[in-house]
């Protein structure tokens, strides 16, 4: 047991970060009146070459003319094996309003990336008089990224927030799937006539989960690509709680309330949580450091995992 004390993650919503295209304006007010927690401007990806330039003009006009209520206001950068990074760092640092408040960096391989982006974000924030210190959240998606997870974890004091990238991480590792998340039909086990599906994301998961928890990072689920499937989608988000992440990415409006759903507990999880805290005051209260809830063991670490339901939830509640 290590004698320092794990750092807190950011306490803030982070169920469901909605994506959307720079270069679709259009969506933008209905991404700002949707259920999101968090809005991730896409300038990357789902962004044509063609457009880049447009796309940030859009994204810049809409950080300050649209009311983005409470929401984490995001934009993703282009990579930076791409020529179009550095300028969306400088125009949105240097043109954008105050509302933006974090910028996402895809594909990032090492810590080292980050800091190149924290630099660059420093001198035009300190150039530019700047008040709001934008965080970073970063996707892992390659092989790399999971290879160096831990310090890439550790790299800025301005990391909120990580996401597995499911798409370009099956890619990057070679995996035989065209899938985005979720199950895969190729991955399973088999007994007899009995076949039993796999999690391909799990050590991936985990990894992220491990690192982020290790450094006061926000572990997050990356995107589910079929939007048609809501169960395959809840089954692959209710994975991802169960091992630590705090939120799942919608590339559809129709995945924000299924998110949401996920990563909010439910009352029945609260009200048991809240009941095995109080079974354990009542046993400290004894003298006794473990007992016995709806025949099963408490223990003193029974109260720290129902800490964490009640903590989620009160933090949801009051966001
Ligand atoms: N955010 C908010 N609203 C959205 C939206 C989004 N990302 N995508 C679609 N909508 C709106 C549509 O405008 C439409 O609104 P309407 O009912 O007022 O007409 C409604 O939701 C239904 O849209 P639908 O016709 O089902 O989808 P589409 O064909 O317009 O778009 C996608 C489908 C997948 C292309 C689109 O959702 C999208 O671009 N998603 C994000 C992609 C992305 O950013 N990828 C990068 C991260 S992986
Ligand atoms: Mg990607």
């Amino acid at each position: 047991m290590s004698f320092r004390i794990q750092p807190a993650a950011p306490a803030r919503p982070n169920r469901c970060q909605l994506f959307g295209p720079g270069s679709r304006p259009a969506i933008f007010e209905k991404m700002a009146a949707s259920d999101a927690d968090v809005i991730n401007l896409d300038l990357e990806d789902s962004v044509a070459p063609s457009d880049k330039d447009s796309a940030r003009a859009n994204i810049i006009k809409a950080i300050s003319e649209i009311d983005w209520g409470k929401k984490t206001l995001s934009v993703r950068i282009n990579g930076l094996d791409t020529p179009y990074w550095y300028r969306d760092v400088v125009e949105l640092l240097e043109q954008a309003g105050e509302r933006l408040d974090q910028i996402m960096i895809p594909k990032v391989g090492c810590a080292a990336d980050v800091y190149a982006v924290d630099a660059l974000v420093t001198a035009v924030e300190t150039a530019k008089g700047r008040e709001k210190k934008i965080s970073f959240e970063v996707i892992i998606e390659s092989a790399a990224g999971i290879a160096h997870v831990e310090e890439i974890a550790a790299s800025s004091p301005r990391l909120q927030a990580m996401s597995l990238g499911a798409a370009d991480f099956a890619a990057s590792m070679g995996m035989q799937t065209t899938g985005i998340g979720g199950t895969q039909e190729n991955y399973y086990m088999q007994r007899g006539e009995q076949k039993h599906w796999s999690d391909p994301w799990h050590w991936a998961q985990a990894a992220i989960v491990a690192a982020c928890r290790t450094h006061g990072v926000l572990p997050v689920d990356g995107p589910f690509g079929d939007f048609s499937d809501d169960e395959g989608f809840r089954a692959q988000a209710r994975r991802s709680a169960t091992l630590g992440m705090v939120g799942k990415w919608a590339i559809h409006p129709k995945q924000i309330a299924l998110s949401n759903e996920v990563f909010t507990p439910s009352e029945e999880a609260v009200a048991e949580a809240r009941e095995i805290l109080a079974a354990m005051e009542e046993a400290k209260a004894k003298g006794e450091g473990a007992t016995v809830y709806k025949g099963r063991l408490v223990d003193i670490a029974s109260i720290k995992q129902a800490e964490v339901v009640v903590r989620q939830s009160e933090m949801i509640a009051g966001g």
